[in-house]
């Protein structure tokens, strides 16, 4: 007889992700369904992993992250939020924020627990939820067609959804893929409902500084009351254009984040060590994540501006590498029906915004990331103008 095995994510097939990448191969269709920048990362960063690696930085580190890495880091975070983090029992390197945010869920969460998460949401949550056993409770942002400042928590029913068994809410500013950020008013309405609450809050900040128009970035280290039942989790990635380098790092109090470490010790133990030694160097250097933000804008509004031409019409983005579009005025095909036909035909790729949900759902809006040489966007729209 032969092993089978009785799988922990029935429910989980091929992603949209890897469909879609494969079809744009197939039909040499521009890419905009992918979240990563076609043009060249830092070049100092890359000299800096060079050196390191000539240097012989090239075995194991520490198993909580290079030392130097963690002190600039927490450097940083009182930098920029005014938080005091204690580099010793606080933070964890990780490889990569996916990395980070299964090991936070790991760490907390027991079978029968339920945990709170918005839609649409980042793909990794919900398989990452029930490989634990937990049950995930997902609550759709009020779509912005009602709601002219983007797609918004509806704290109401949060309100209603939260139960005895609520372990955890998740968020995700700047959020992927609506481009949609916390505001001063979501942090007073969280805080109202963890208050005399045992729930944590899982805060995935990977876009913590592709945040546009001067908005603040309201993360949870500014908030001692929330950071105290907070895993927050970040993304070298997605900072400095090096997504492929799968860096990140997690930040919680000392107590959560000493049995985060126990999963982490068994599961990775330590990341890459040349990797580490390049950014604490370069994180002494602040121009380069706080010109992030005006950087892409440009890209975001060039991107607007070329797509003025087409029938897409722009739902509201402050952040993230996403824009969605609503293509209700081209046709009422549906999302994953038409972002198929559209690679098939039009030679652009394009995510339906429908795959960040559990159930169906059909807004009629697709995502397109604008992290791209202007060329790229360019020749994408020249190609969507057509429709
Ligand atoms: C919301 C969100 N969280 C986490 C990640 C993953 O970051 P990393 O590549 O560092 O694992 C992504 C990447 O697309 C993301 O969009």
């Amino acid at each position: 007889m032969k092993p089978v095995i009785q799988s922990k994510l029935p429910r989980v097939s091929t992603t949209i992700f890897t469909i879609m990448s494969a079809l744009a191969a197939e039909h040499q269709a521009i890419n905009l369904g992918q979240g990563y920048p076609d043009f060249m990362m830092s070049e100092e960063l890359v000299a800096l992993v060079n050196d390191a690696m000539q240097k012989g930085h090239n075995q194991y580190t520490h198993m909580h992250g290079l030392a130097l890495l963690r002190e600039k880091i927490a450097e940083k975070a009182h930098y920029l939020y005014s938080a005091k983090i204690n580099p010793e029992t606080d933070i964890t390197i990780t490889p990569g924020g996916t990395y980070a945010i299964y090991t936070a869920l790991t760490t907390i969460l027991q079978p029968g627990d339920e945990v709170i998460v918005f839609e649409p949401a980042y793909d990794s949550y919900i398989p990452n939820i029930e490989i634990n056993g937990a049950v995930p409770v997902p609550i759709p942002l009020i779509f912005p067609e009602y709601a002219p400042d983007g797609y918004r928590i509806d704290w109401n029913l949060v309100k209603q959804k939260v139960t005895a068994t609520t372990k955890l809410i998740m968020l995700n500013s700047p959020h992927n893929p609506t481009g949609s950020i916390l505001g001063k008013t979501d942090i007073e309405q969280l805080r109202s409902i963890v208050r005399d609450t045992g729930i944590f809050i899982l805060s995935d900040e990977v876009y913590e500084h592709l945040i546009f128009d001067d908005k603040k970035h309201e993360s949870m280290l500014r908030y001692p009351d929330l950071l105290e039942r907070s895993f927050v989790c970040f993304s070298f990635g997605k900072t400095y254009h090096c997504t492929g380098w799968k860096m990140g790092y997690c930040i919680a109090p000392a107590a959560m984040m000493k049995e985060f470490r126990k999963v982490h010790q068994f599961n990775c133990f330590s990341c890459s060590s040349p990797v580490q030694y390049a950014l604490a160097e370069y994180l002494q250097q602040k121009e380069p994540y706080l010109l992030m933000g005006t950087q892409l804008q440009q890209k975001r509004d060039y991107f607007q501006q070329l797509m003025m031409q087409t029938k897409f019409k722009p739902l509201p983005t402050y952040g993230s590498y996403f824009q969605l579009y609503s293509y209700k005025d081209i046709t009422d095909e549906q999302e994953k029906e038409f972002a198929i036909r559209l690679t098939k035909e039009y030679g652009v790729a394009a995510i339906p915004a429908s795959a960040f949900y559990v159930k169906e759902n059909d807004n009629k809006v697709l995502r397109f990331c604008f992290v791209k040489k202007e060329a790229t966007l360019e020749a994408a729209v020249n190609r969507l103008i057509r429709i």
